[in-house]
């Protein structure tokens, strides 16, 4: 009975606040008056059998303390108002609400995709984004003066220099070739990073955005490993039942290489505007390492075979979350980054 009581009012102590000195008062003669709660429960207790009063001592010495100490504390608070109060402060107003922010949509995504490829062993590499002409083209295969640079339109930064021409890089396979310079086969990666390229900016276009690549290269590595991995990846992003076709393609760097389109993630296929009503839409470029390519980061190309693949973040996140203007993602403005929020964690 009595342990229940002392239960209930400890909660409402601990629930009590105020700033208003008259409500203070009112508590202080309801628990700690002559005629209060307190009072009445050490009367209360007197009666209580012997045993009982061994256990009910303690709880009640301690629930008289909460009491004390709830008054004290707002006692001192109202002093500590009365005094802002006469230095023109109202410390009783309540504060400017705090908003925590949240993770940028490119980032959710970007760990999506690194989470489901650490899920079949790869493991994350970074390179530089100024990158020398040799990382970022001659070591993959684009040969000096070939239109093939001109896919790719590029910020250079200075002419000339050991490895070539320094420039922003425009891909990250650039960093293929510094893992496969660096290291001994097999290599499992995935390289995320932000990739720079001359172009006027627009709602589908923009001199930076973000890629992540993908590397497998080991003894043995087919075609079919490439197929298999890519579709895996595509089923934990997108969700079960996502389709993907192959087309045949071109970069330097891969041979046979291909592009992968996926059963569009917005009509799942019956066909809308982003999938221009095809229903597929491309997500990524990929292939067989060309063996020129190993051979110019030291790496035997008889004994060793590779696949690699490339994607841009942001085409990613725009079949995830519908963005359909580039330029929001680099924006900040808070009206759109905050509708990511519920994606925190
Ligand atoms: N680097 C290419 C680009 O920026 C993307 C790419 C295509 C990467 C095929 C690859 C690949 O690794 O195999 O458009």
């Amino acid at each position: 009975m009595l342990q229940g009581k002392i239960t209930q009012y400890s909660e409402e102590i601990n629930a009590f606040f105020t700033t208003n000195a008259n409500e203070l008062e009112q508590f202080r003669i309801r628990f700690l008056g002559a005629k209060g709660i307190i009072k009445d429960i050490f009367e209360e207790f007197k009666s209580v059998s012997p045993e009982a009063k061994r256990v009910l001592g303690k709880v009640l010495n301690q629930f008289k303390q909460l009491a004390e100490d709830k008054y004290q504390e707002l006692k001192d608070q109202s002093a500590v108002i009365e005094v802002a109060k006469d230095n023109g402060m109202d410390l009783t107003l309540s504060g400017e609400g705090f908003e925590i922010g949240s993770r940028h949509p490119l980032a959710l995504v970007r760990r999506e995709i690194i989470e489901i490829f650490n899920k079949l062993g790869f493991v994350v590499e970074e390179g530089p984004e100024i990158e020398d002409d040799w990382h970022n083209f001659s070591a993959l295969n684009f040969p000096e003066e070939h239109p093939a640079r001109d896919m790719q339109d590029t910020f250079f930064i200075k002419k000339g220099g050991e490895n070539g021409d320094i420039a922003l890089r425009t891909h990250t396979s650039s960093v293929q070739v510094r893992m496969m310079e660096s290291g001994k086969p097999p290599f499992r990666a995935i390289m995320p990073g932000r990739v720079y390229r001359n172009e006027a900016i627009s709602a589908r276009a923009h001199c930076f955005f973000h890629q992540v690549e993908g590397l497998y290269v080991d003894e043995n590595v087919s075609f079919a490993d490439l197929k298999q991995t890519l579709f895996y990846f595509v089923q934990e992003l997108y969700g079960e039942g996502t389709k993907v076709r192959f087309r045949p393609s071109y970069f330097p760097f891969t041979e046979p290489s291909a592009e992968m389109d996926i059963s569009c993630t917005i009509c799942k296929g019956a066909g809308c505007q982003m999938c221009k009503y095809s229903g597929y839409v491309e997500i990524l470029g990929c292939g067989m390492v060309d063996p020129n390519v190993l051979e110019n980061c030291g790496i035997d190309s008889k004994k060793y075979s590779g696949f690699a693949f490339g994607m841009g973040i942001e085409r990613i996140a725009n079949l995830k979350f519908e963005i359909k203007d580039l330029r929001l993602f680099s924006e900040n403005d808070t009206r759109f980054l905050k509708q990511y929020k519920s994606a925190l964690f």
